[in-house]
C-alpha cells in the first residue's frame, strides 16, 4: 500500500510536525538529509517538504493526499478541498506593527505592507480605512524603517524581528497556527487511513499537553 503522502512547509512547520508525528508513533531517519521526501519507518505516511505557498497546489492537484500548512496562509487562498483541524504547531500571531505610537485608527489613509494582501484588504474594510496595500514577499519589517510603508501586517512568533527593528505590536488580529488540509478524493478514498491518522494526532496532542 502506498504511503500517506503528506505536503509539509519547509522549516519550523516542518520540524514542529515531525516532533508532533513522533509524538503520535511515527519514526522518520535521514532527516538530515536535503531529501525533500520522507516516508516514516513503517512505510504509512511520507512527507513531502514544499514551499508554504505551494501546499494547497500540491494538494488541490492530487500530488499530495494531505497539506500542512499555516492558517495564516491558507486565509489568503480559494482552496479546494477540506480543511480537516488545526493542529498544536505553528502557533504565532496575526499583528499589525509599526513605530511605537502609531495609531491605525485615528488614520484615514494607511499604506500597509504586507505578504498577506487579503487578510490586509479585510483588516482595512472591517475598520473603515481607506489604503493602499503594498505586497511583499519577505523582510516586511522594513517597509516602515524605509518609508516604503506607514505600517505592517505580519506574523509574530517571538517578537524578536520587530524587536530588533525597533518596531512593536499595535494591534493582535488574531491567533495563527498550522492546518491540515486534505484532497477532496483522498478524503474519500483513503478515509480509513485519514481518520486513523486523525486518532493517533489526537491522542499525541493530549499526551503533549499532559506532559
Ligand atoms: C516571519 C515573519 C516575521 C518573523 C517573525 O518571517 O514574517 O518576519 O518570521 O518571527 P519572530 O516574531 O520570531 O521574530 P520569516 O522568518 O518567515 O522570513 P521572511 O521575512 O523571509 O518572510
Amino acid at each position: 500500500m502506498k504511503p500517506l503522502k503528506i505536503a509539509v512547509s519547509k522549516g519550523r512547520v516542518k520540524d514542529q510536525l515531525i516532533a508532533l508525528l513522533k509524538e503520535a508513533g511515527f519514526e522518520f531517519e535521514d532527516l538530515k538529509s536535503r531529501k525533500l521526501e520522507h516516508v516514516d519507518t513503517t512505510g504509512r505516511i511520507s512527507l513531502i517538504s514544499v514551499k508554504a505557498d505551494d501546499v494547497t497546489t500540491y494538494v488541490e492537484r492530487a500530488a499530495a493526499d494531505l497539506g500542512v500548512l499555516g492558517s495564516d496562509i491558507l486565509y489568503e487562498r480559494s482552496f479546494d478541498g477540506y480543511e480537516l483541524r488545526y493542529l498544536p504547531i505553528g502557533k504565532c500571531r496575526m499583528c499589525v506593527a509599526g513605530f511605537r505610537g502609531f495609531n491605525l485608527s485615528e488614520r484615514s489613509f494607511v499604506r500597509i505592507a504586507t505578504k498577506y494582501p487579503k487578510r490586509a484588504k479585510d483588516l482595512l474594510e472591517e475598520k473603515g480605512i481607506n489604503g493602499e496595500i503594498l505586497f511583499l514577499s519577505g523582510s516586511v519589517e522594513l517597509a516602515p524603517i524605509v518609508n516604503l510603508a506607514d505600517c505592517i501586517l505580519d506574523i509574530v512568533e517571538t517578537g524578536k524581528t520587530l524587536e530588533e527593528n525597533d518596531l512593536v505590536v499595535l494591534e493582535t488580529i488574531g491567533q495563527i497556527s498550522s492546518v491540515l488540509i486534505a484532497n477532496r478524493i483522498s478524503f474519500k478514498l483513503m478515509n480509513d487511513r485519514m481518520m486513523a491518522l486523525l486518532n493517533d494526532l489526537d491522542a499525541a496532542e493530549k499526551r503533549s499537553a499532559a506532559k
